[in-house]
């Protein structure tokens, strides 16, 4: 039977809120159980897996598929936040079997534990120019900073222009419009990812791993998920680890919290990965649908049940397991960008605190608050003040 959650406590609610203050649907939630039927945001049923154990079941299980070809008939796609289908667009979050693995293969050295130990200085670099360019402030780095720091990062692996950086943002930008705006997004996405051809990176070595029967067509779209779900999942991310940063205090304060000769990167990967379980960017897994009639938890799902994993909300069942948890997923589909991500954070943290002594919040933190825009989307901070943003060359402090 669907679950009828009170006002306020339905799964999908828009609003805004504390920082600390739990999403007022979540506790509903696990409460109802394993498995829940709720309506969902385009209509009819979902079934949301609420623990951490039957959650890493779920998205090992080939009987649920991400294809959209499977999502009820009825369905908006736009209201639904669904993708295309699999035959509409090559893409890694909508195949499965042998060309999900034949994609995640082409992708996977480029994406190497290796490869992004090796950017990290570059990661860094890129932090300290876009931060100093901001100003001393006070200025608001969720409305710039945590949109141009990932497109950068991406970018730049990829052989995007930096020339091109402000098209990249206004891309991501537009795709929250309507159908026009969007279109005109993904056509400016595709002229980044056919200039990033053009030149020296991982958009080439991505083309070349690939089969010759692969277009450049559907290079553009797998490089478009990259620069879009690259922003879209880090952005927000950066917002609570630089806020939880700055509520230390000033330099001194942090680094006496922090320790010394921690080094960069040292305890700073822990704070990411406690930020990442806490506030997953992606609450939700995107969706799934079962592909057959399936049992869970005693309940029987119909074939083409939409399917969600509720990744914030087993993120403190034991099951989650360490570091940030189930906040890139797990299984087959599990974020291709796991440790580019994390990186991407710990260099971002690591400048703000050792580059930028005197950045702090512009407001008190219990004032910051959070957004949550509905539907299957993660909440963000609505902004993130900081002054004090000098460079240590310039700020007389060593
Ligand atoms: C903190 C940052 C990030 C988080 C928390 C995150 C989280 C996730 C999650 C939960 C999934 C699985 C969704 C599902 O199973 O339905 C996923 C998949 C994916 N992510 Fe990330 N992600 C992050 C950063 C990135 C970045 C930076 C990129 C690219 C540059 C990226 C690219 C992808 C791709 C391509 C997939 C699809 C993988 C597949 O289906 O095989 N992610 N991510």
């Amino acid at each position: 039977m669907m679950q009828r959650f009170s006002h306020g406590t339905c799964p999908f609610t828009a609003g805004t809120r504390r920082t600390d203050e739990p999403y007022p649907g979540r506790e509903a939630l696990r409460s109802a159980g394993p498995v829940v039927l709720a309506e969902a945001p385009a209509g009819g049923p979902v079934a949301i897996v609420t623990t951490a154990a039957l959650a890493r079941v779920v998205l090992a299980d080939p009987r649920f598929v991400k294809d959209t070809a499977w999502a009820p008939p009825e369905w908006d796609p736009r209201a639904a936040e669904l993708e295309p289908t699999a035959a509409q667009a090559l893409s890694l979050t909508t195949t499965e079997g042998a060309p999900h693995a034949a994609l995640r293969r082409a992708h996977a050295p480029m994406l190497s534990p290796r490869r992004m130990r090796a950017r990290r200085g570059a990661m860094r670099d890129t932090a300290r120019g876009l931060l100093a360019e901001r100003g001393e402030g006070p200025v608001d780095l969720m409305a710039d900073f945590t949109t141009r720091y990932p497109l950068a990062v991406v970018g730049d692996l990829l052989g995007v222009p930096r020339a091109m950086l402000d098209e990249a943002v206004e891309a991501c930008r537009r795709m929250f419009g309507d159908e026009a705006d969007v279109a005109a997004a993904m056509g400016g996405f595709a002229r980044l990812a056919a200039t990033a051809m053009q030149h020296e990176g991982l958009a080439r070595e991505l083309r070349e791993r690939l089969p010759a029967d692969v277009t450049d067509e559907q290079v553009h779209y797998l490089l478009f998920t990259l620069l879009f779900v690259g922003q879209l999942t880090t952005g927000p991310a950066l917002g609570f680890v630089l806020a939880r940063v700055l509520a230390e205090g000033d330099g001194a304060q942090r680094s006496s919290t922090r320790g010394e000769g921690t080094g960069p990167g040292g305890d700073t990967a822990a704070l990411v990965d406690d930020v990442l379980r806490r506030d997953p960017p992606a609450p939700f897994t995107l969706w799934r649908f079962s592909a057959q009639e399936v049992e869970l938890a005693g309940v029987v799902l119909p074939p083409r049940t939409p399917v969600l994993v509720d990744l914030a909300g087993s993120a403190d069942d034991p099951g989650a397991g360490p570091g940030p948890g189930l906040a890139f997923g797990a299984g087959p589909h599990l974020c291709a960008a796991v440790h580019l991500a994390r990186a991407e954070l710990v260099a971002a943290v690591d400048v703000l605190v050792g580059d930028f002594p005197d950045a702090r919040l512009a407001v008190p933190a219990a004032d910051l608050r959070r957004v949550d825009p509905g539907g299957i989307a993660g909440s963000r901070l609505a902004a993130l003040p900081v002054e004090g943003l000098r460079p240590r060359e310039c700020s007389g402090s060593s």
